[in-house]
């Protein structure tokens, strides 16, 4: 690393020891800092690194690209997540990195380069990503409140038979061990009731929040979540491709539902592809509705299983919890609009949603 003389070496160990890999190019692009965990992503030595140009040492083009933009628009970007594919001792191993790319200026505000990290974010998960990322916490709220739903529903029939089960006891005027099970049955009330009661405080007081319904362009909508969703599809050597209609009339929804529905639905397919995969995302419009098309050409779904993918919990998937499609359906149903699909087993799958421009126009 070539840092200043006069600087203390504590850069130096500074750099050593970060988590995340640091680049640094100077005005023209030749690379002057190239820690060590950029040496373990990139696969180049960090004597042959330095000074060379960024082009001839980052070895993904994608990258590349963001240095790029960097030395044009003299602009950073941060939080992008990038799916590179880097060589392993047998095949390649793809690793996903969240990167930041930042212009340099000097005191005078001279531009003197671009800094770069990147961040090891492989082993995050997609769903705890997409959780972290979602601000309003609308997954956890909405599970939340469909599980309290789940439990209150069976705890009121269970409140009835009880109470069936006290009747009949009443009757039973010879029974041997009357107050033991009397005493029993107290209990297992005493508790379903204190059940039920903290289950309708966290109804009543941790209401998911109204539907928010704004006026939005959906492509913008979809195009973010795109680009939140590409690194994965990447991962897998899969293609993810939008085909926007233009001029889409505005449509008036929550947009953090949406997000939510839709996330669920190109994270399936995503799942579903295997390698050079593609995911083609579609918009368009009729006079009162708009359409949002996803298809994929993965693994597809059964005759059998067809009729149960929106069912609460199921699930194909060894660890899946078989939430996202209900919770789709959920919210474009609370959209007034509605979902279909149509598959076929190894060709590929296609969900298409209506959703009506304003939900008080159906
Ligand atoms: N694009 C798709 N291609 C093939 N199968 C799909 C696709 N989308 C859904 N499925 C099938 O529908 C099932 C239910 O999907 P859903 O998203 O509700 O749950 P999951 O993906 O299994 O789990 P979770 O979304 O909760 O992680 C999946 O297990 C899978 O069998
Ligand atoms: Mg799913």
């Amino acid at each position: 690393m070539r840092i200043n003389r006069a600087a203390p070496d504590l850069f130096e160990i500074i750099l050593r020891h970060l988590k995340e890999a640091v680049v640094f190019a100077d005005d023209r692009g030749r690379i002057q800092i190239f820690n060590p965990v950029a040496v373990k992503f990139f696969k180049v030595k960090e004597k042959q690194a330095l000074g060379k140009r960024f082009e001839r040492v980052i070895p993904y083009k994608i990258i590349r690209k963001q240095f790029d933009s960097v030395y044009e628009h003299r602009e950073g970007h941060h939080d992008i997540e990038l799916a590179i594919h880097v060589p392993a001792v047998s095949e390649e191993e793809a690793r996903l990195l969240r990167c930041g790319f930042y212009p340099v200026f000097d005191r005078n505000e001279i531009f003197i380069g671009c800094l770069a990290t990147f961040a090891d974010i492989t082993e995050k998960g997609l769903l705890s990503r997409e959780i972290s990322q979602s601000k309003d916490l609308s997954t956890i709220g909405m599970l939340a409140r469909w599980m309290a739903h789940e439990i209150r529903n069976p705890l009121s029939s269970l409140n009835i038979n009880i109470e069936l089960l006290r009747d009949e006891l009443r009757e039973e005027i010879h029974l041997a061990q009357k107050e033991e099970i009397e005493s029993l049955l107290n209990f297992i009330s005493y508790e379903t009731l204190r059940l039920e009661n903290n289950l309708k405080e966290f109804l009543d007081f941790n209401r998911l929040p109204p539907l928010k319904f704004e006026w939005v362009q959906l492509n913008e909508v979809l195009d973010s979540i795109v680009r939140l969703l590409r690194p994965d599809a990447q991962m897998k050597n899969a293609r993810m491709e939008v085909h926007f209609q233009k001029k889409l009339s505005l449509v008036k929804v929550d947009v953090s539902q949406i997000n939510l529905g839709i996330s669920n639905l190109l994270i399936n397919s995503v799942q579903a592809v295997s390698e050079r995969g593609e995911i083609h995302l579609f918009t368009r419009a009729s006079k009162k509705n708009v359409f949002i098309i996803i298809q994929d050409n993965g693994e597809g779904i059964s005759k059998e299983h067809l009729p149960k993918i929106f069912d609460f919990m199921f699930s194909t998937k060894p660890m899946g919890s078989g939430l996202g499609l209900s919770i789709a359906k959920k919210i474009i149903s609370d959209h007034h609009g509605d979902i279909t699909v149509r598959s076929e087993m190894n060709k590929g799958t296609t969900f298409r949603i209506r959703l009506p421009l304003s939900p008080k126009m159906n």
